[in-house]
């Protein structure tokens, strides 16, 4: 767990020797990370043996709400139970593999495949087959639809595709430190505010590196974010899989440099932070709202990822004042994402596709260093057969 107070003696310092946090050496990944089908195949198995999120809880507010969701080339159907637990089933019909519910959401008692009305329980379960009499016997329980271990935890909805004989649980898989860090900033009582998502021909680990990204604000956003945000100073937390990022905002930058690093009050006012959740949650931290990134490969090409971008609120501070805010942060980062960052990492993209190389990490990007170094580790673990 972090202590604020250090970190920002850290950064202060950081600013002072004109330094950064340090990785303990760089680090060289081949352009075919990027573009390779084997690769990617390798990924998206290894993404499919841990907890992903899915869904905020306020996506599902009652018993019978639903999202129907594609998640790492399986299509979901997420379901808020009658106990109010979440469940997820394959949104695959049983009879003859029709998608059972097409709509994006919404609230119902059961669903009924459109193709010939076979019906399952919110559960899953086969309620109804029409024409029954002409089918052989079957087993209603072994013909519901096909459960997918799922669970709720810090106000998010987490499913493990492929969870092997033993399902780690949401709290194992982050561990105590970063549960620690969740509870900071109570996901369960957060409104969704916005909800975006955006497809592009990017492969999704240039989008994770981008989020974590320090050294590029003044270059790549010389007029908007790189005003906001200092660059090549940052100090990175790492936690196991998993790791938390602080780069301080050009107001401390401005005070250190005024000599007045001891008046500064407010800690997230001076410092941004970044959540990462292996392997492709963002979560960047302001002092009024959370910007929760989840980053999704796509199944059929590796220069292809959708980004779902959601604005978290804190209900106690949540005014009209607030909601202007909020929308002003969402322009920013929409002239950056779509005008600045997207693009650049395009370019890359296609660049990758037409000459092959390798791509430098220096030793002063330990934040986009940690997603490549986790994924070579756990992809070496998994394919040895070791539990994810
Ligand atoms: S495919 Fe769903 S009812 Fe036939
Ligand atoms: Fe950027």
């Amino acid at each position: 767990m972090s202590n604020h107070q250090q970190v920002l003696g850290t950064l202060i310092r950081y600013f002072k020797e004109n330094t950064t946090h340090l990785a303990d050496s760089e680090l060289r990944v081949p352009t075919s990370h990027f573009t390779d089908d084997e690769h990617a195949a390798r990924e998206l198995a290894l993404m499919r043996t841990v907890p992903v999120v899915v869904a905020h809880h306020s996506e599902l507010p009652d018993p019978g709400s639903f999202v129907t969701r594609d998640v790492l080339g399986t299509p979901l159907l997420i379901v808020r139970q009658r106990d109010g637990s979440v469940g997820a089933s394959i949104n695959i019909c049983k009879h003859r593999g029709g998608r059972v519910e097409v709509c994006e959401a919404g609230k119902k008692r059961a669903f009924t495949c459109s193709y010939h009305g076979w019906t399952y329980d919110r559960d899953g379960s086969l309620r109804h087959i029409p024409y029954a009499q002409f089918f052989e016997p079957l087993d209603r329980l072994e013909h519901g639809l096909a459960q997918v271990h799922t669970e709720e935890r810090h106000g998010l909805v987490w499913v493990t595709l492929d969870p092997g004989e033993k399902p780690q649980t949401v709290a194992e898989y982050l561990g105590a430190d970063m549960e620690e860090r969740f509870r900071e900033f109570n996901y369960e009582k957060s409104l969704l505010v916005l909800d975006k998502q955006f497809t592009v021909p990017v492969n999704w680990k240039l989008v994770v590196d981008g989020a974590v990204d320090s050294l590029h604000p003044k270059f790549l956003h010389p007029y908007g974010v790189g005003k906001l945000i200092s660059t090549n100073t940052c100090v990175v937390e790492s936690s196991g899989l998993h790791m938390q990022s602080f780069t301080p905002r050009m107001r401390l930058e401005k005070a250190v440099e005024a000599g007045e690093e001891d008046q500064v009050e407010g800690f997230y006012k001076h410092v941004g932070s970044s959540m990462f959740v292996f392997p492709n949650v963002n979560a960047a931290i302001t002092p009024h709202h959370i910007e929760f990134w989840t980053t999704w490969p796509s199944s059929h090409s590796p220069s292809e990822c959708t980004i779902h971008i959601r604005f978290l609120a804190d209900p106690d501070t949540y005014d009209e004042k607030m909601a202007e805010r909020i929308a002003k942060s969402w322009e920013i980062l929409e002239e950056a994402a779509t005008k600045e960052d997207w693009p650049m990492e395009e370019t890359i993209q296609a660049n990758a596709l037409a000459v092959s190389g390798v791509y430098i990490y220096g030793r002063n990007e330990a934040g986009p260093q940690h997603l490549h170094r986790q994924l070579a580790r756990k992809l070496a673990e998994s394919e040895a057969g070791q539990p994810a």
